[in-house]
């Protein structure tokens, strides 16, 4: 029987197959929608980039003061066997990184080549995929940051223009919101968890996360948060300590980074009871855990538009008059084998699925 992770897995593949044929879920609400991914909001320099690099455990996103990202990153985490990392962008596809250093530079080098040097945004997407046996299967987006005024070299309309960029991800029923508030700033009003309650009144898409707990004033802690006191979420707030500018500067790598995050909660005297429900890790296995269940809810209905997209994909062949080899057909053979691979895993699942389980 399919385990939970393969299926997540495919659902991966049909989401980058959907990317690169563009868009073949029809009217009735794309495929693309129908799987969920996560968003990362909050103000700028908030620490979103650095939440996503250490949910991957890999450094590559460009991060520091002011508004550094600045064109929506689509990232597509695959999980492999074994062998090694690389990641692979979608306006690049024969390159094959290993070096995660230049994929930093390229993901500035290609928010440069739409925005310019500037502070400017754009809202068309960078995709990349990284493929790593030490990742969990999901896909993370990384947003600009919200923004209460424009600098030198902004329109002013750009504090709108994020806003909105940033809802039209974050509104999508699908999406998975992780809300980042530093815990040096005040909780009540951030930007993370007001447009979050806008898109998400009840809770049950929002992932709270407070990052920059060891930035708090000396005896002041963030308890009332992280126990819910202060804004009650139906999913667990969690608190992260990244990496510092200093950190950054003297290149502490990822997993000195995480030791360091683990030491400091486990021996916070705030924190320390908490210590297993906090840092990097622990929200990457509770974003995994979250997700698959999402997933499991919606089998019948993604089943149901797999099979309008088998239907479609038939229609679109015959059409064609089934090529064989031709760029386009070769294309289209691959997704529909994509998605009856999909459909039966799925059935399997459904067939042999325990509701609910552990697998
Ligand atoms: P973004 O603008 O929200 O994507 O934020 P970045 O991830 O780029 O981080 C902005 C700055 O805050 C960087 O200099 C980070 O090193 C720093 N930073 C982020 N999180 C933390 C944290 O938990 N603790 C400390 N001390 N610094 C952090
Ligand atoms: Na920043
Ligand atoms: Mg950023």
């Amino acid at each position: 029987m399919a385990t939970m992770e393969s299926l997540i897995g495919l659902v991966n593949r049909i989401q980058r197959a959907c990317t690169v044929l563009g868009d073949y879920g029809g009217d009735g609400g794309s495929l693309w929608e129908a799987l969920p991914s996560v968003a990362v909001v909050g103000g700028q320099s908030s620490g979103k980039s650095s939440v996503l690099e250490s949910i991957v455990g890999r450094d590559f996103l460009p991060r520091g003061s002011g508004i550094v990202t600045r064109r929506p990153l689509v990232l597509q985490l695959h999980k492999t066997e074994s062998g090694s990392e690389y990641a692979e962008f979608l306006h690049a596809p024969r390159r094959k990184y290993t070096d995660f250093a230049a994929v930093r530079k390229e993901i500035a080098d290609e928010t440069d080549r739409i925005t310019g040097k500037t502070k400017q945004i754009s809202n068309v997407p960078i995709h990349l995929s990284i493929y790593s046996p030490h990742v969990v299967n999901l896909t993370l987006i990384d947003l600009p940051g919200l923004t209460k005024v424009a600098v030198e070299g902004q329109p002013e309309s750009i504090v709108r223009d994020i806003e909105d960029m940033v809802r039209s991800y974050v509104e999508k029923p699908n999406c998975i919101i992780l809300a980042i508030s530093p815990a040096n700033q005040d909780i009540a009003t951030s930007d993370a968890i007001k447009l979050a309650r806008e898109v998400d009144p009840t809770g049950e898409r929002t992932f709270g996360v407070v990052t920059k707990l060891d930035l708090m004033d000396k005896g002041t802690n963030a308890l009332d948060v992280l126990e819910g006191r202060s804004y009650r979420l139906q999913h667990p707030w969690v608190g992260i300590v990244n990496r510092s500018q200093a950190d950054i500067n003297k290149n502490v790598d990822m997993i000195a980074a995480r030791r360091k995050e683990q030491e400091y909660f486990a021996t916070s005297p705030d924190y320390g009871h908490l210590s297993h429900k906090m840092g990097s890790e622990y929200l990457a296995k509770l974003l995994s855990k979250h997700l698959e269940s999402v997933i499991r809810q919606r089998i019948p209905s993604i089943i149901s538009l797999i099979n309008k997209t088998i239907d479609e994909l038939e229609a679109e062949l015959d059409r064609l008059g089934r090529p064989i080899g031709a760029d386009g057909g070769a294309q289209l053979y691959t997704i529909l084998e994509m998605c009856r691979a999909f459909d039966r895993i799925f059935k399997e699942h459904l067939d042999g699925g325990r509701p609910g389980g552990d697998r």
